[in-house]
C-alpha cells in the first residue's frame, strides 16, 4: 500500500519518541537470554558482518560482539542506541550504532552475512518491506535470525489486552504478532530462502509477584509508559487487563511469578 511520505515520516517520529519512553533499555535485560539464542543459531563466527535489526538497546548486537563479529545495530530512537553504545563501552566491545528504519534500511545490498532481529522488525508496519530489505542487505550464502512474539503466547495475549486502550495503528500497519506464525515467516522469507527452520522457544519472566512485575513493565514499557500519561485514570483498567492475562498464565504456584513468554526463533537460509 502506497503511503504518503509525510504521514509515514510523522509515525516515524511518534514511534521514536515513543520507544524513548520509560526504560526498554532496563525492560530488555529480562530478554537477554532470546539475543544470546539468537546469536548462537546465528552461527556467528569471529569477523562476520552482521546487523542487528530495531537492536534497541542492543539485547542481540551485544551477544554478537562478544563473539567477535562485526556488528552494526540499527534502531529509530537514538536514546535506545545511546544505552546499547553506554553498555558495550563497559563490557568492552565494538559495535557500529545507526539511527535508521527497518523498512529502508541505510545500507548497501548484500552487506552483511548475518542479519538478527529480536522483536525489532516486528514492529515495522509494512511486513513486506521490512522482509524485502532484511533480505536485501543479506549476502547470498547468509542468514537471517528473528525472534517473533507468538499471538497464543503471554506477549501476545498483552498485547490484545492493551489494544483497547491504546490509539489505532494507522491502517497500513500490519499487527506485529503476525511474525509470530510459522506460515508468515515462509510467505514473507520463503521466495529467497534456502532453506528456513523455525522453532518454539520460551523466555521466563521470574518475579516476587505479579503485582511486582506491573508496578516494573508498567514504568518501564514504552508503550504503556506512553499510554499512561493519555489514558489518565483509565490507566488502572488497563492495569488490570494485563494483570488478568499475566494471573491467568502465572505457573508459580506459591504466590510469586513465574511467566512463560512464547516466541518463534526463525533460521532463514538465502
Ligand atoms: C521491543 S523493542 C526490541 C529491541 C531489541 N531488539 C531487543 O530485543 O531488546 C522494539 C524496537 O524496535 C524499534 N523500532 C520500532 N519500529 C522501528 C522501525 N520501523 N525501524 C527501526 N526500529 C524500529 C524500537 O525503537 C525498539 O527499539
Amino acid at each position: 500500500m502506497s503511503v504518503q511520505l509525510d504521514e509515514y515520516d510523522e509515525y516515524k517520529a511518534r514511534q521514536r519518541d515513543l520507544w524513548s519512553a520509560g526504560d526498554y533499555a532496563l525492560l530488555s535485560e529480562r530478554i537477554a537470554d532470546v539475543g544470546e539464542l539468537t546469536a548462537m543459531r546465528a552461527e556467528l563466527e569471529p569477523g562476520l558482518e552482521v546487523l542487528d535489526v530495531a537492536c534497541g538497546a542492543g539485547n542481540a548486537s551485544l551477544p554478537a560482539a562478544r563473539i567477535g563479529a562485526r556488528v552494526t545495530g540499527v534502531d529509530l530512537a537514538p536514546a535506545l542506541l545511546e544505552r546499547g553504545r553506554t553498555k558495550a563501552e563497559r563490557e568492552g566491545v565494538e559495535i557500529t550504532w545507526v539511527e535508521g528504519d527497518a523498512e529502508e534500511l541505510p545500507f548497501p545490498d548484500d552487506s552483511f552475512d548475518r542479519v538478527l532481529s529480536t522483536f525489532g522488525h516486528m514492529f515495522a508496519p509494512r511486513h513486506r518491506r521490512a522482509a524485502d530489505e532484511m533480505l536485501r542487505v543479506c549476502r547470498p550464502g547468509g542468514m537471517i535470525v528473528t525472534a517473533t512474539w507468538t499471538a497464543d503466547g503471554t506477549v501476545g495475549k498483552t498485547f490484545a489486552a492493551g489494544a483497547p486502550f491504546l490509539p489505532p495503528p494507522p491502517e497500513y500497519a500490519s499487527p506485529p504478532v503476525l511474525w509470530g506464525r510459522e506460515e508468515y515467516i515462509h510467505e514473507m522469507f520463503g521466495d529467497a530462502a534456502r532453506s528456513i527452520e523455525v522453532d518454539r522457544h520460551v523466555n521466563w519472566i521470574v518475579d516476587d509477584s505479579v503485582e511486582s512485575f506491573a508496578d516494573f513493565f508498567l514504568s518501564t514499557f514504552p508503550p504503556l509508559v506512553t499510554a499512561q500519561a493519555m489514558l489518565g485514570e483509565r490507566f488502572g483498567e488497563l492495569r488490570e487487563a494485563i494483570v488478568a492475562v499475566w494471573r491467568d498464565a502465572n505457573v508459580a504456584q506459591d504466590g510469586a511469578f513465574r511467566l512463560p513468554q512464547e516466541y518463534l526463533l526463525s533460521v532463514v537460509r538465502v
